[in-house]
Protein backbone atom coordinates (compact mmCIF):
# COMPACT_ATOMS: atom_id res chain seq x y z
CA UNK A 1 0.00 0.00 0.00
CA UNK A 2 1.85 3.42 -1.30
CA UNK A 3 1.74 5.41 -3.59
CA UNK A 4 4.19 6.01 -6.48
CA UNK A 5 4.99 8.60 -8.99
CA UNK A 6 7.53 8.82 -12.04
CA UNK A 7 8.28 11.61 -14.32
CA UNK A 8 10.30 12.64 -17.41
CA UNK A 9 10.00 15.97 -18.69
CA UNK A 10 9.87 16.83 -22.20
CA UNK A 11 11.07 20.18 -22.53
CA UNK A 12 11.48 21.64 -18.72
CA UNK A 13 13.63 20.16 -16.19
CA UNK A 14 11.73 20.88 -12.79
CA UNK A 15 11.33 16.75 -11.80
CA UNK A 16 11.54 17.16 -8.42
CA UNK A 17 8.28 19.61 -8.17
CA UNK A 18 6.65 17.30 -10.46
CA UNK A 19 7.06 14.08 -8.03
CA UNK A 20 6.87 16.10 -4.50
CA UNK A 21 3.68 17.96 -5.96
CA UNK A 22 2.49 14.27 -7.20
CA UNK A 23 3.40 12.85 -3.87
CA UNK A 24 1.00 15.04 -2.41
CA UNK A 25 -1.75 14.04 -4.02
CA UNK A 26 -0.88 10.36 -2.75
CA UNK A 27 -0.51 10.74 0.32
CA UNK A 28 -3.64 9.43 1.26
CA UNK A 29 -2.47 5.82 0.01
CA UNK A 30 0.19 6.12 2.84
CA UNK A 31 2.34 8.49 4.84
CA UNK A 32 4.98 6.96 6.98
CA UNK A 33 7.80 7.74 4.83
CA UNK A 34 8.55 9.43 1.22
CA UNK A 35 11.08 9.92 -0.75
CA UNK A 36 12.09 10.80 -4.61
CA UNK A 37 15.05 9.83 -7.05
CA UNK A 38 16.17 12.31 -9.83
CA UNK A 39 18.60 10.64 -12.31
CA UNK A 40 19.57 12.49 -15.04
CA UNK A 41 23.24 12.19 -13.74
CA UNK A 42 24.45 10.22 -11.23
CA UNK A 43 21.90 9.14 -8.82
CA UNK A 44 20.21 11.55 -6.46
CA UNK A 45 18.35 9.66 -3.75
CA UNK A 46 16.11 11.88 -0.71
CA UNK A 47 14.06 10.07 1.56
CA UNK A 48 13.08 10.56 4.79
CA UNK A 49 10.45 8.91 7.50
CA UNK A 50 7.57 10.89 8.71
CA UNK A 51 4.76 12.62 6.49
CA UNK A 52 6.09 14.31 2.75
CA UNK A 53 6.24 17.99 4.64
CA UNK A 54 9.30 15.88 6.14
CA UNK A 55 10.85 15.07 2.83
CA UNK A 56 10.22 18.83 1.65
CA UNK A 57 11.91 20.47 4.51
CA UNK A 58 14.90 18.20 3.75
CA UNK A 59 14.96 19.40 0.47
CA UNK A 60 14.49 22.86 1.13
CA UNK A 61 17.79 24.44 0.25
CA UNK A 62 19.31 21.44 -1.82
CA UNK A 63 20.50 21.68 -5.15
CA UNK A 64 17.55 19.85 -7.36
CA UNK A 65 16.22 22.46 -9.40
CA UNK A 66 17.51 21.12 -13.04
CA UNK A 67 16.89 17.57 -13.42
CA UNK A 68 13.70 16.11 -16.20
CA UNK A 69 13.56 12.20 -15.08
CA UNK A 70 12.46 10.79 -11.40
CA UNK A 71 10.51 8.70 -9.75
CA UNK A 72 9.09 9.23 -5.80
CA UNK A 73 7.29 7.01 -3.37
CA UNK A 74 4.96 7.53 -0.65
CA UNK A 75 5.40 4.45 1.69
CA UNK A 76 2.40 2.66 4.12
CA UNK A 77 4.67 0.06 5.67
CA UNK A 78 4.17 -3.88 5.28
CA UNK A 79 7.91 -5.27 5.48
CA UNK A 80 10.07 -3.49 8.17
CA UNK A 81 8.93 -0.41 10.30
CA UNK A 82 8.91 3.28 8.89
CA UNK A 83 12.60 4.75 9.16
CA UNK A 84 14.23 6.54 6.61
CA UNK A 85 16.56 3.59 5.59
CA UNK A 86 13.24 1.63 4.95
CA UNK A 87 12.00 4.47 2.70
CA UNK A 88 11.82 4.06 -1.32
CA UNK A 89 13.64 4.44 -3.53
CA UNK A 90 16.01 1.72 -3.12
CA UNK A 91 18.81 1.40 -4.98
CA UNK A 92 21.73 -1.05 -5.33
CA UNK A 93 25.10 -1.22 -3.52
CA UNK A 94 26.70 1.48 -6.78
CA UNK A 95 23.57 3.60 -7.04
CA UNK A 96 23.17 2.58 -11.07
CA UNK A 97 19.31 1.95 -10.11
CA UNK A 98 16.84 3.15 -7.90
CA UNK A 99 13.11 1.46 -7.60
CA UNK A 100 9.89 2.33 -6.18
CA UNK A 101 7.25 0.27 -5.67
CA UNK A 102 3.69 -0.73 -4.11
CA UNK A 103 2.40 -3.86 -3.50
CA UNK A 104 4.16 -6.93 -1.49
CA UNK A 105 6.56 -8.89 -3.18
CA UNK A 106 5.95 -12.74 -2.14
CA UNK A 107 9.16 -14.99 -2.56
CA UNK A 108 11.50 -11.83 -1.42
CA UNK A 109 12.74 -14.12 1.69
CA UNK A 110 14.39 -16.33 -1.01
CA UNK A 111 15.76 -13.61 -2.97
CA UNK A 112 17.25 -11.86 -0.22
CA UNK A 113 18.97 -15.30 0.70
CA UNK A 114 20.36 -15.91 -2.79
CA UNK A 115 21.80 -12.18 -3.18
CA UNK A 116 23.18 -12.43 0.73
CA UNK A 117 24.68 -15.73 -0.50
CA UNK A 118 26.21 -13.38 -3.27
CA UNK A 119 27.76 -11.31 -1.01
CA UNK A 120 24.84 -8.39 -1.21
CA UNK A 121 24.63 -5.94 2.08
CA UNK A 122 21.23 -5.22 2.13
CA UNK A 123 20.29 -1.74 3.67
CA UNK A 124 16.63 -1.97 4.60
CA UNK A 125 14.39 -4.54 6.13
CA UNK A 126 11.83 -4.06 3.16
CA UNK A 127 10.77 -6.82 0.50
CA UNK A 128 11.53 -4.39 -2.32
CA UNK A 129 15.22 -3.52 -1.98
CA UNK A 130 15.30 -6.98 -3.26
CA UNK A 131 14.49 -5.49 -7.05
CA UNK A 132 17.28 -3.27 -7.44
CA UNK A 133 19.95 -5.68 -6.44
CA UNK A 134 18.26 -8.39 -9.00
CA UNK A 135 19.09 -5.37 -11.39
CA UNK A 136 22.04 -4.54 -10.79
CA UNK A 137 23.04 -8.28 -11.16
CA UNK A 138 21.43 -8.63 -14.97
CA UNK A 139 23.38 -5.19 -15.64
CA UNK A 140 26.52 -6.86 -14.47
CA UNK A 141 25.59 -10.40 -16.91
CA UNK A 142 25.59 -7.41 -19.88
CA UNK A 143 21.99 -6.87 -20.25
CA UNK A 144 20.81 -3.40 -20.92
CA UNK A 145 18.68 -1.19 -18.69
CA UNK A 146 15.78 -2.53 -20.00
CA UNK A 147 16.79 -5.83 -20.18
CA UNK A 148 17.86 -6.05 -16.73
CA UNK A 149 14.59 -4.63 -15.46
CA UNK A 150 12.22 -7.06 -17.12
CA UNK A 151 14.87 -9.84 -16.16
CA UNK A 152 13.72 -8.80 -12.60
CA UNK A 153 10.52 -8.10 -12.92
CA UNK A 154 9.95 -11.98 -13.62
CA UNK A 155 11.95 -13.43 -10.81
CA UNK A 156 9.05 -11.17 -8.44
CA UNK A 157 6.09 -13.36 -7.42
CA UNK A 158 3.02 -11.29 -5.35
CA UNK A 159 1.74 -8.30 -6.15
CA UNK A 160 3.76 -5.00 -7.49
CA UNK A 161 4.04 -1.46 -9.31
CA UNK A 162 7.19 -0.72 -9.69
CA UNK A 163 9.02 1.96 -11.37
CA UNK A 164 12.96 2.28 -11.95
CA UNK A 165 15.36 4.69 -13.48
CA UNK A 166 19.07 4.50 -13.65
CA UNK A 167 21.72 6.28 -13.30
CA UNK A 168 22.31 8.71 -16.00
CA UNK A 169 19.20 7.80 -18.24
CA UNK A 170 15.96 9.91 -19.27
CA UNK A 171 14.10 7.11 -19.14
CA UNK A 172 11.65 5.74 -16.37
CA UNK A 173 10.78 1.47 -16.60
CA UNK A 174 7.57 0.55 -14.88
CA UNK A 175 5.66 -2.48 -14.66
CA UNK A 176 2.82 -3.70 -12.98
CA UNK A 177 1.03 -6.97 -11.23
CA UNK A 178 -2.42 -6.97 -9.06
CA UNK A 179 -1.25 -2.78 -8.21
CA UNK A 180 -2.49 -0.19 -9.94
CA UNK A 181 -0.40 1.90 -12.60
CA UNK A 182 -1.50 4.75 -14.84
CA UNK A 183 0.16 6.46 -17.05
CA UNK A 184 0.10 10.41 -18.00
CA UNK A 185 1.04 11.50 -21.82
CA UNK A 186 1.42 15.65 -22.01
CA UNK A 187 3.16 17.99 -24.19
CA UNK A 188 5.49 18.64 -21.13
CA UNK A 189 6.58 15.09 -20.68
CA UNK A 190 5.05 11.77 -19.27
CA UNK A 191 3.94 10.42 -16.28
CA UNK A 192 3.28 7.39 -14.47
CA UNK A 193 1.59 7.18 -10.92
CA UNK A 194 -0.42 4.88 -8.99
CA UNK A 195 -3.71 6.98 -9.16
CA UNK A 196 -4.71 9.91 -11.47
CA UNK A 197 -4.67 12.61 -8.98
CA UNK A 198 -0.84 12.58 -8.54
CA UNK A 199 -0.77 14.37 -12.13
CA UNK A 200 -4.69 14.95 -13.03
CA UNK A 201 -2.86 18.60 -12.39
CA UNK A 202 -0.50 18.82 -15.57
CA UNK A 203 -2.61 16.25 -17.71
CA UNK A 204 -6.16 14.37 -18.32
CA UNK A 205 -4.52 12.18 -21.04
CA UNK A 206 -4.18 8.82 -19.42
CA UNK A 207 -3.06 5.01 -20.04
CA UNK A 208 -4.02 2.18 -17.85
CA UNK A 209 -1.43 -0.55 -17.87
CA UNK A 210 -2.70 -4.43 -17.47
CA UNK A 211 -0.98 -6.35 -14.96
CA UNK A 212 1.53 -8.43 -17.00
CA UNK A 213 2.51 -5.26 -18.79
CA UNK A 214 5.29 -2.97 -19.02
CA UNK A 215 6.17 0.24 -19.37
CA UNK A 216 9.01 3.17 -21.12
CA UNK A 217 8.50 6.73 -20.13
CA UNK A 218 10.83 8.81 -22.62
CA UNK A 219 10.44 12.35 -23.34
CA UNK A 220 6.79 12.71 -24.36
CA UNK A 221 6.36 8.71 -25.65
CA UNK A 222 5.16 5.71 -23.67
CA UNK A 223 5.87 2.18 -25.02
CA UNK A 224 3.85 -0.47 -23.53
CA UNK A 225 4.84 -3.81 -24.10
CA UNK A 226 3.67 -7.22 -22.79
CA UNK A 227 5.56 -9.52 -20.63
CA UNK A 228 7.28 -11.26 -24.20
CA UNK A 229 8.23 -7.54 -25.39
CA UNK A 230 5.93 -7.26 -27.81
CA UNK A 231 4.46 -3.80 -28.36
CA UNK A 232 0.98 -3.13 -26.82
CA UNK A 233 -1.81 -1.21 -28.59
CA UNK A 234 -3.37 0.86 -25.73
CA UNK A 235 -6.40 2.97 -25.67
CA UNK A 236 -6.05 7.02 -24.24
CA UNK A 237 -8.63 7.40 -22.17
CA UNK A 238 -9.65 11.55 -21.27
CA UNK A 239 -9.92 11.98 -17.14
CA UNK A 240 -13.30 14.13 -16.70
CA UNK A 241 -12.76 15.42 -13.09
CA UNK A 242 -11.79 19.02 -12.77
CA UNK A 243 -8.36 19.02 -11.18
CA UNK A 244 -10.09 21.31 -8.58
CA UNK A 245 -11.79 18.27 -6.99
CA UNK A 246 -8.77 16.68 -5.97
CA UNK A 247 -8.22 20.14 -4.26
CA UNK A 248 -9.66 20.73 -0.42
CA UNK A 249 -11.32 24.14 -1.64
CA UNK A 250 -11.11 25.98 1.21
CA UNK A 251 -12.36 23.67 3.94
CA UNK A 252 -9.98 22.60 6.82
CA UNK A 253 -10.13 18.62 5.94
CA UNK A 254 -11.05 17.08 2.85
CA UNK A 255 -13.45 15.13 5.49
CA UNK A 256 -15.47 17.77 5.95
CA UNK A 257 -15.66 19.02 2.49
CA UNK A 258 -16.33 15.55 1.33
CA UNK A 259 -19.49 15.17 3.95
CA UNK A 260 -20.50 18.52 2.90
CA UNK A 261 -19.98 17.29 -1.41
CA UNK A 262 -22.95 14.36 -0.26
CA UNK A 263 -25.71 16.18 -2.23
CA UNK A 264 -24.03 16.70 -5.20
CA UNK A 265 -22.01 13.37 -5.34
CA UNK A 266 -25.95 11.74 -4.54
CA UNK A 267 -27.17 13.88 -7.57
CA UNK A 268 -24.13 12.64 -9.93
CA UNK A 269 -24.74 8.80 -8.87
CA UNK A 270 -28.41 8.95 -9.53
CA UNK A 271 -28.43 11.19 -12.86
CA UNK A 272 -29.97 9.20 -15.91
CA UNK A 273 -30.92 6.19 -13.86
CA UNK A 274 -34.26 7.25 -12.41
CA UNK A 275 -37.57 7.34 -13.77
CA UNK A 276 -40.37 9.35 -11.90
CA UNK A 277 -43.23 8.71 -14.10
CA UNK A 278 -42.57 4.50 -14.19
CA UNK A 279 -41.01 4.17 -10.93
CA UNK A 280 -38.06 2.63 -12.77
CA UNK A 281 -34.35 2.75 -11.73
CA UNK A 282 -32.62 2.21 -15.43
CA UNK A 283 -28.69 0.94 -15.37
CA UNK A 284 -27.58 1.20 -18.62
CA UNK A 285 -24.60 -1.42 -17.66
CA UNK A 286 -26.75 -4.01 -16.67
CA UNK A 287 -28.77 -4.20 -19.96
CA UNK A 288 -29.33 -8.11 -20.35
CA UNK A 289 -27.88 -9.23 -17.17
CA UNK A 290 -29.54 -12.27 -15.84
CA UNK A 291 -29.90 -13.02 -12.25
CA UNK A 292 -29.43 -15.70 -11.25
CA UNK A 293 -30.43 -15.55 -6.74
CA UNK A 294 -28.75 -15.62 -4.29
CA UNK A 295 -26.82 -12.45 -4.67
CA UNK A 296 -23.29 -12.66 -2.78
CA UNK A 297 -21.92 -9.62 -1.75
CA UNK A 298 -17.99 -9.34 -0.77
CA UNK A 299 -16.66 -5.97 0.82
CA UNK A 300 -14.40 -4.59 3.67
CA UNK A 301 -14.50 -1.89 6.32
CA UNK A 302 -17.45 1.35 5.26
CA UNK A 303 -18.07 -1.11 2.04
CA UNK A 304 -19.02 -4.40 3.94
CA UNK A 305 -21.51 -1.82 5.54
CA UNK A 306 -23.10 -0.74 2.51
CA UNK A 307 -22.93 -4.32 1.32
CA UNK A 308 -24.97 -5.56 3.83
CA UNK A 309 -27.20 -2.55 3.16
CA UNK A 310 -27.50 -3.81 -0.14
CA UNK A 311 -28.19 -7.40 0.71
CA UNK A 312 -30.64 -6.29 2.77
CA UNK A 313 -32.67 -4.51 -0.19
CA UNK A 314 -32.19 -7.91 -2.61
CA UNK A 315 -34.24 -9.75 0.13
CA UNK A 316 -37.03 -6.82 0.54
CA UNK A 317 -37.59 -7.17 -2.87
CA UNK A 318 -37.70 -11.03 -3.14
CA UNK A 319 -33.85 -11.97 -4.01
CA UNK A 320 -32.59 -14.36 -1.45
CA UNK A 321 -28.62 -12.20 -0.77
CA UNK A 322 -25.89 -12.26 1.67
CA UNK A 323 -22.73 -9.68 2.34
CA UNK A 324 -19.61 -11.60 3.40
CA UNK A 325 -16.55 -9.85 4.51
CA UNK A 326 -14.13 -10.30 1.88
CA UNK A 327 -11.34 -11.29 3.96
CA UNK A 328 -13.62 -13.89 5.48
CA UNK A 329 -14.90 -15.01 1.59
CA UNK A 330 -13.28 -18.45 0.09
CA UNK A 331 -14.94 -19.69 -2.46
CA UNK A 332 -13.77 -23.28 -2.16
CA UNK A 333 -16.02 -23.51 0.67
CA UNK A 334 -19.28 -21.94 -0.14
CA UNK A 335 -21.29 -22.78 -3.43
CA UNK A 336 -20.02 -20.55 -5.41
CA UNK A 337 -20.36 -21.43 -9.30
CA UNK A 338 -21.21 -20.82 -12.88
CA UNK A 339 -24.75 -19.84 -11.88
CA UNK A 340 -23.89 -17.12 -9.27
CA UNK A 341 -23.93 -13.57 -8.95
CA UNK A 342 -21.18 -12.30 -6.82
CA UNK A 343 -21.19 -8.66 -6.03
CA UNK A 344 -17.59 -6.78 -4.74
CA UNK A 345 -18.37 -3.35 -3.24
CA UNK A 346 -15.07 -1.37 -3.17
CA UNK A 347 -14.63 2.73 -3.51
CA UNK A 348 -10.82 2.41 -4.71
CA UNK A 349 -11.52 -0.78 -6.46
CA UNK A 350 -8.05 -1.58 -5.29
CA UNK A 351 -8.65 -3.38 -2.10
CA UNK A 352 -6.99 -6.09 -1.58
CA UNK A 353 -9.16 -8.93 0.32
CA UNK A 354 -11.85 -7.92 -2.22
CA UNK A 355 -10.02 -8.30 -5.02
CA UNK A 356 -8.82 -11.76 -3.97
CA UNK A 357 -12.11 -12.60 -3.12
CA UNK A 358 -14.09 -11.68 -7.08
CA UNK A 359 -10.98 -13.67 -8.37
CA UNK A 360 -11.63 -16.55 -6.40
CA UNK A 361 -15.71 -15.93 -7.70
CA UNK A 362 -14.29 -15.48 -11.05
CA UNK A 363 -12.15 -18.92 -10.88
CA UNK A 364 -15.01 -20.74 -9.89
CA UNK A 365 -17.18 -19.16 -13.58
CA UNK A 366 -19.56 -16.82 -11.08
CA UNK A 367 -20.68 -13.81 -12.78
CA UNK A 368 -18.68 -10.77 -11.35
CA UNK A 369 -19.94 -7.53 -10.62
CA UNK A 370 -17.82 -3.98 -8.85
CA UNK A 371 -19.70 -1.52 -7.43
CA UNK A 372 -16.65 1.20 -7.52
CA UNK A 373 -15.74 4.79 -7.61
CA UNK A 374 -12.62 4.76 -9.31
CA UNK A 375 -12.97 4.27 -13.59
CA UNK A 376 -10.23 1.60 -14.86
CA UNK A 377 -9.38 0.16 -11.10
CA UNK A 378 -8.65 -3.19 -10.49
CA UNK A 379 -12.32 -4.07 -9.77
CA UNK A 380 -13.48 -2.53 -12.72
CA UNK A 381 -11.23 -4.00 -15.21
CA UNK A 382 -11.66 -7.81 -13.63
CA UNK A 383 -15.49 -7.91 -13.27
CA UNK A 384 -18.04 -8.73 -15.76
CA UNK A 385 -20.33 -5.57 -15.11
CA UNK A 386 -19.68 -2.32 -13.42
CA UNK A 387 -21.29 0.08 -11.25
CA UNK A 388 -20.21 3.33 -11.16
CA UNK A 389 -20.89 5.53 -7.82
CA UNK A 390 -19.83 8.39 -9.24
CA UNK A 391 -18.36 9.93 -5.88
CA UNK A 392 -15.35 11.73 -7.34
CA UNK A 393 -12.30 11.26 -6.12
CA UNK A 394 -12.40 10.89 -2.06
CA UNK A 395 -9.06 12.22 -0.43
CA UNK A 396 -10.03 11.48 3.27
CA UNK A 397 -9.22 8.50 4.81
CA UNK A 398 -12.71 7.75 6.10
CA UNK A 399 -14.76 6.99 3.59
CA UNK A 400 -17.99 9.66 3.89
CA UNK A 401 -19.28 10.23 0.46
CA UNK A 402 -18.78 7.06 -1.30
CA UNK A 403 -20.43 5.53 1.92
CA UNK A 404 -23.81 7.32 1.16
CA UNK A 405 -23.09 6.61 -2.98
CA UNK A 406 -23.03 3.26 -2.15
CA UNK A 407 -25.75 2.91 -0.63
CA UNK A 408 -27.69 4.72 -3.49
CA UNK A 409 -25.64 2.64 -5.88
CA UNK A 410 -27.17 -0.49 -4.07
CA UNK A 411 -30.36 0.56 -3.50
CA UNK A 412 -30.90 1.16 -7.65
CA UNK A 413 -28.66 -1.76 -8.25
CA UNK A 414 -31.29 -3.78 -6.08
CA UNK A 415 -34.54 -2.25 -7.09
CA UNK A 416 -33.15 -3.06 -10.85
CA UNK A 417 -32.47 -6.55 -10.95
CA UNK A 418 -34.89 -7.09 -8.75
CA UNK A 419 -37.51 -5.53 -11.17
CA UNK A 420 -38.80 -3.88 -8.38
CA UNK A 421 -40.69 -0.42 -9.40
CA UNK A 422 -42.08 1.71 -7.13
CA UNK A 423 -42.65 5.25 -7.89
CA UNK A 424 -42.39 6.44 -4.26
CA UNK A 425 -38.91 4.94 -3.91
CA UNK A 426 -37.80 7.13 -6.67
CA UNK A 427 -39.68 10.17 -5.51
CA UNK A 428 -37.53 9.43 -2.50
CA UNK A 429 -34.24 8.85 -3.64
CA UNK A 430 -34.27 12.25 -5.78
CA UNK A 431 -35.14 14.06 -2.54
CA UNK A 432 -31.85 12.67 -0.49
CA UNK A 433 -29.54 15.10 -1.09
CA UNK A 434 -32.54 18.01 -0.54
CA UNK A 435 -32.50 16.18 3.12
CA UNK A 436 -28.72 15.76 3.23
CA UNK A 437 -28.37 19.69 3.04
CA UNK A 438 -30.47 20.71 5.60
CA UNK A 439 -28.52 18.60 7.92
CA UNK A 440 -25.34 19.73 7.05
CA UNK A 441 -27.15 23.40 7.55
CA UNK A 442 -27.64 23.00 11.39
CA UNK A 443 -25.03 22.67 14.08
CA UNK A 444 -26.80 20.00 16.45
CA UNK A 445 -23.97 17.79 15.69
CA UNK A 446 -21.24 19.82 16.68
CA UNK A 447 -23.03 20.66 19.80
CA UNK A 448 -23.68 16.42 20.58
CA UNK A 449 -19.90 16.15 19.53
CA UNK A 450 -18.73 18.51 22.32
CA UNK A 451 -20.77 17.68 24.89
CA UNK A 452 -19.61 13.76 25.04
CA UNK A 453 -15.91 14.59 23.53
CA UNK A 454 -15.08 13.70 26.50
CA UNK A 455 -16.41 10.43 27.03
CA UNK A 456 -15.23 6.97 27.73
CA UNK A 457 -16.52 5.16 24.87
CA UNK A 458 -19.31 5.25 22.42
CA UNK A 459 -22.44 2.96 21.40
CA UNK A 460 -24.43 2.89 17.99
CA UNK A 461 -27.90 0.73 17.56
CA UNK A 462 -30.16 0.76 14.77
CA UNK A 463 -32.41 -2.02 13.55
CA UNK A 464 -33.64 -3.00 10.05
CA UNK A 465 -31.78 -0.60 7.12
CA UNK A 466 -30.47 1.45 10.29
CA UNK A 467 -28.23 -1.45 11.40
CA UNK A 468 -25.25 -0.87 8.94
CA UNK A 469 -25.31 2.72 9.70
CA UNK A 470 -25.25 2.35 13.54
CA UNK A 471 -22.02 0.02 12.65
CA UNK A 472 -20.69 2.80 10.01
CA UNK A 473 -21.76 5.32 12.69
CA UNK A 474 -18.94 3.89 15.13
CA UNK A 475 -16.30 2.63 12.72
CA UNK A 476 -16.28 6.45 11.93
CA UNK A 477 -16.49 7.64 15.47
CA UNK A 478 -13.04 4.64 16.16
CA UNK A 479 -11.17 5.69 13.07
CA UNK A 480 -11.15 9.37 13.52
CA UNK A 481 -11.10 9.70 17.27
CA UNK A 482 -9.22 6.77 18.53
CA UNK A 483 -11.69 6.07 20.94
CA UNK A 484 -14.00 3.07 21.70
CA UNK A 485 -16.73 2.98 20.11
CA UNK A 486 -18.48 -0.06 18.97
CA UNK A 487 -22.40 -0.52 16.86
CA UNK A 488 -24.99 -2.77 17.55
CA UNK A 489 -28.08 -4.37 15.99
CA UNK A 490 -30.78 -2.93 19.03
CA UNK A 491 -31.88 -5.84 19.94
CA UNK A 492 -28.07 -7.23 20.66
CA UNK A 493 -27.72 -4.36 23.27
CA UNK A 494 -29.45 -7.23 26.18
CA UNK A 495 -27.41 -9.62 24.93
CA UNK A 496 -23.58 -8.62 26.23
CA UNK A 497 -23.10 -5.54 25.11
CA UNK A 498 -25.57 -3.85 28.13
CA UNK A 499 -22.75 -4.72 30.76
CA UNK A 500 -20.73 -2.04 29.13
CA UNK A 501 -22.97 0.85 29.67
CA UNK A 502 -22.56 3.85 31.62
CA UNK A 503 -23.05 7.25 32.60
CA UNK A 504 -19.57 7.96 30.09
CA UNK A 505 -20.83 6.34 27.14
CA UNK A 506 -23.45 7.86 25.30
CA UNK A 507 -25.47 5.24 23.02
CA UNK A 508 -26.30 7.22 19.81
CA UNK A 509 -29.89 5.22 18.41
CA UNK A 510 -30.97 5.67 14.86
CA UNK A 511 -34.93 5.56 15.14
CA UNK A 512 -37.08 6.62 12.58
CA UNK A 513 -41.07 6.37 11.30
CA UNK A 514 -43.27 4.64 14.03
CA UNK A 515 -43.46 0.64 12.71
CA UNK A 516 -42.59 -2.01 14.33
CA UNK A 517 -38.73 -1.77 14.27
CA UNK A 518 -39.06 1.97 15.54
CA UNK A 519 -40.95 0.37 18.89
CA UNK A 520 -38.60 -2.09 19.21
CA UNK A 521 -35.81 0.13 19.06
CA UNK A 522 -37.76 2.27 21.46
CA UNK A 523 -37.53 -0.79 24.07
CA UNK A 524 -33.59 -0.63 23.69
CA UNK A 525 -33.54 2.66 24.16
CA UNK A 526 -35.06 2.57 27.17
CA UNK A 527 -32.95 -0.24 28.63
CA UNK A 528 -30.14 2.05 27.99
CA UNK A 529 -32.01 5.39 29.73
CA UNK A 530 -32.74 3.30 32.84
CA UNK A 531 -29.37 2.85 33.22
CA UNK A 532 -28.30 6.60 33.98
CA UNK A 533 -26.61 6.66 30.24
CA UNK A 534 -26.93 9.73 27.79
CA UNK A 535 -29.28 9.14 24.87
CA UNK A 536 -28.96 11.00 21.39
CA UNK A 537 -32.10 10.07 19.34
CA UNK A 538 -31.20 10.18 15.22
CA UNK A 539 -34.93 10.16 14.58
CA UNK A 540 -37.43 12.13 12.35
CA UNK A 541 -39.83 12.75 15.19
CA UNK A 542 -42.62 10.10 14.24
CA UNK A 543 -42.27 7.70 17.60
CA UNK A 544 -41.79 8.82 20.98
CA UNK A 545 -37.46 8.37 21.09
CA UNK A 546 -37.25 11.72 21.85
CA UNK A 547 -38.94 11.45 25.59
CA UNK A 548 -36.08 9.37 26.38
CA UNK A 549 -33.36 10.95 25.05
CA UNK A 550 -30.95 13.48 25.79
CA UNK A 551 -30.38 14.95 22.47
CA UNK A 552 -31.76 14.53 19.42
CA UNK A 553 -30.39 15.10 15.77
CA UNK A 554 -32.80 15.33 13.45
CA UNK A 555 -33.73 13.81 9.83
CA UNK A 556 -36.19 15.01 7.70
CA UNK A 557 -39.20 12.55 7.67
CA UNK A 558 -38.95 9.45 5.03
CA UNK A 559 -39.34 5.79 4.51
CA UNK A 560 -36.24 3.68 6.09
CA UNK A 561 -34.10 2.96 3.40
CA UNK A 562 -33.50 6.43 2.46
CA UNK A 563 -34.12 8.00 5.85
CA UNK A 564 -30.93 5.82 6.53
CA UNK A 565 -28.83 7.36 4.31
CA UNK A 566 -29.76 11.20 5.71
CA UNK A 567 -29.55 9.68 9.58
CA UNK A 568 -26.02 8.57 8.18
CA UNK A 569 -24.97 12.24 7.53
CA UNK A 570 -25.61 12.74 11.45
CA UNK A 571 -23.18 10.47 12.81
CA UNK A 572 -20.37 11.61 9.90
CA UNK A 573 -20.87 14.61 11.65
CA UNK A 574 -20.54 13.85 15.16
CA UNK A 575 -17.45 11.69 14.75
CA UNK A 576 -15.71 14.73 12.51
CA UNK A 577 -16.84 17.11 14.97
CA UNK A 578 -15.45 15.03 17.94
CA UNK A 579 -12.22 14.71 16.24
CA UNK A 580 -11.93 18.24 15.98
CA UNK A 581 -12.71 18.77 19.35
CA UNK A 582 -10.38 16.38 20.62
CA UNK A 583 -7.39 18.01 17.63
CA UNK A 584 -7.19 14.53 15.74
CA UNK A 585 -5.25 14.26 12.48
CA UNK A 586 -8.90 13.89 10.74
CA UNK A 587 -7.93 13.14 7.39
CA UNK A 588 -4.69 11.05 8.03
CA UNK A 589 -5.82 8.87 10.88
CA UNK A 590 -2.92 6.56 12.78
CA UNK A 591 -2.06 3.56 11.12
CA UNK A 592 -4.92 4.00 8.43
CA UNK A 593 -4.39 3.84 4.63
CA UNK A 594 -6.70 4.92 1.87
CA UNK A 595 -6.65 2.31 0.02
CA UNK A 596 -5.54 -0.95 1.57
CA UNK A 597 -3.70 -3.10 -1.01
CA UNK A 598 -2.45 -5.95 1.10
CA UNK A 599 -4.46 -9.01 2.29
C1 LIG B 1 -13.29 3.44 6.54
C2 LIG B 1 -12.77 3.03 5.25
C3 LIG B 1 -12.38 1.59 5.06
C4 LIG B 1 -12.70 1.14 3.64
C5 LIG B 1 -12.15 -0.26 3.37
C6 LIG B 1 -12.52 -0.76 1.99
O1 LIG B 1 -13.63 4.79 6.55
O2 LIG B 1 -12.65 3.81 4.37
O3 LIG B 1 -13.00 0.76 5.99
O4 LIG B 1 -14.08 1.17 3.45
O5 LIG B 1 -10.75 -0.25 3.51
O6 LIG B 1 -12.07 0.11 1.00
P1 LIG B 1 -12.64 0.08 -0.46
O7 LIG B 1 -14.04 0.56 -0.43
O8 LIG B 1 -11.74 0.98 -1.25
O9 LIG B 1 -12.58 -1.34 -0.91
Amino acid sequence: MCGIIGYVGADRSNAADVLLHGLSQLEYRGYDSAGIALADGKLDVHKRQGELSALENALAGADIGNQTTGIGHTRWSTHGPPSDRNAHPHTDAENRVAVVHNGIIENYQGLRDELSAEGIDFRSETDTEVIPHLIAGFLEDGLDHEAAFRAAIDRLEGSYAVAAVFAGSETVYAARHESPLVLGLADDGTYLASDVPAFIEFTDRVIYLEDGEFARLEGDEISVTDSEGRVVETSIETIEWDPEDAGKSGYDHYMRKEINEQPSALRECFRGRLDELSGRVTLEEFEGFELNPPVTFVACGTSYHAALFGAQLFREWGVPAHAYLASEFEAETMPIDTDSVVVGVTQSGETADTLRALREANAAGATTVAVTNVVGSSAARETDRVLYIRAGPEISVAATKTFASQQAALTMLAAALSNHRSRDLVRELRSVPDRIQSVLDEDAAREVASTYADASAYFFIGRGYHYPVALEGALKMKEITYKHAEGFAAGELKHGPLALVTEQTPVFAIVTGDGRRAEKTIGNVKEVEARGTPVVAITDGRSEVGRYADHVLEVPSAGEITSSMVANVQLQRVAYWTAHELGRSIDKPRNLAKSVTVE
